[in-house]
């Protein structure tokens, strides 16, 4: 049972990682279904507690090297649990400025290299009987189990009226829809607000060889509109008017190319499917009024059904060409 267990945590952790990512990825279906074996390989770990704190108690009296090591990692993974939970349930999603969603993805982040060492130097052999009729057995009722758990905290949080049973299924809490004021600022992780003269500035189009620019003026003397739902991987959606242009719309007649990449002046940058144009609005208005510089100032990518992530802000360029729309880190490193 000890091996098993240790192997179980090894699955666990990685199917937990990955589904967070997947859900992450998108802001349609796929982010619930893959929530939902999310959250199950969540209570699973829990439910292997009692077994892994002997496993960990004779670990820490053998006092192998860099056992404090095993406990800084059990405190992250403890600590982006707990958060998970208190973000779902809403018993708290934030303090101040940083939301439970950021702590929970953080300290998942942050425990990386320490299970990558942990396993590495708790190293255990795998053996053929690990894949036995029994073992898989006992992994299903396992990951059964901890689904059954993870309904009933649904329909406690709902029962029970908690804030988490608002949330939308990406998991997201709705803020300041229909209001443009209230609509937070956020980037995805590193870009500052640039100022930006709209007299100077130009939105360039560039096919190949050819080159168009835009200028601001020019953009404003269109009025498609759009309500589209932000919903930001840092844990809150919001549903906004945009108006401005439909991408399709800059892009010079036919094209035969795959893709287009939208950049910002940050250098921030994303890649979509050329047929995705006539959906993607480049937005110079929020509720009718101009886009103020945190929200995108002078131009915005709206891009209704994906993540906040895609949504590119202050955009200066964008480039069709030959390259396929996935063609690009799932996530940004910027
Ligand atoms: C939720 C994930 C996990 C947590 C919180 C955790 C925590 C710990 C702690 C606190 C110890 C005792 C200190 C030490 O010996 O370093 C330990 C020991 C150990 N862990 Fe883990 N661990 C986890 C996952 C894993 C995984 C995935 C494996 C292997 C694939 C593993 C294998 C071991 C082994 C072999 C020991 C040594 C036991 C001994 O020396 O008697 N652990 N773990
Ligand atoms: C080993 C790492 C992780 C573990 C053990 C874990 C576990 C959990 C748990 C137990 C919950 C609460 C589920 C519920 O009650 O509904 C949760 C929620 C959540 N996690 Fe993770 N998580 C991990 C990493 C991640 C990562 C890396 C991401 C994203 C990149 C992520 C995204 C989410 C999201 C979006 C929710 C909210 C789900 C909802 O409210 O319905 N998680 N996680």
């Amino acid at each position: 049972m000890r091996r098993w267990t240790n192997l179980a945590l090894f699955a666990l952790l990685g199917l937990a990682f990955t589904t967070g990512w997947v859900a992450f990825f998108y802001a349609t279906a796929p982010s619930r279904a893959s929530l939902i074996v999310h959250a199950a390989s969540g209570y699973a770990i829990i439910a292997l507690t009692p077994w892994k704190a002997v496993i960990a108690a004779r670990g820490i009296q053998r006092r192998r090297p860099g056992w404090w090591a095993s406990l800084v990692f059990t405190g992250l993974v403890i600590a982006s649990i707990a958060a998970g939970i208190l973000h779902s349930t809403g018993l708290l999603t934030g303090v101040g400025a940083i939301s439970a969603m950021e702590v929970h993805v953080g300290a998942a982040l942050a425990a990386i290299p320490f299970v990558i060492w942990h396993v590495i130097a708790r190293r255990i052999p795998v053996r053929a009987v690990d894949l036995s009729r029994r073992s898989l057995l006992r992994a299903g009722s396992l990951l059964a189990g901890a689904g059954l758990v993870y309904g009933a905290g649904e329909v406690a949080v709902r029962l029970l009226r908690l804030p988490g049973s608002l949330r939308r299924f990406t998991g997201s809490y709705e803020v300041g829809s229909l209001e443009a004021a209230s609509l937070p600022v956020t980037s995805w992780m590193f870009d500052a607000v640039p100022a930006i003269d709209p007299a100077t500035w130009r939105l360039t189009v560039r096919v190949g060889a050819t080159m168009k620019q835009w200028t601001y003026e020019e953009l404003l003397a269109y009025d498609d509109r759009v309500r589209a739902t932000l919903d930001c991987t840092g844990g809150f959606y919001s549903t906004q008017d945009w108006s401005g242009v439909w991408l399709s719309r800059l892009l010079p007649g036919r094209l035969s190319q795959a893709s287009l990449q939208v950049r910002s002046l940050t250098g921030y940058d994303r890649r979509f499917a050329i047929s995705d144009a006539g959906r993607l609005l480049i937005a110079t208005g929020l509720g009718g009024m101009p886009l103020d510089p945190g929200h995108g100032f002078p131009v915005r990518l709206v891009a209704p059904d994906l993540r906040g992530y895609w949504w590119v802000k202050w955009v200066t360029t964008i480039t069709i060409d030959e390259l396929p729309s996935w063609w690009q880190l799932p996530f940004p490193m910027q």
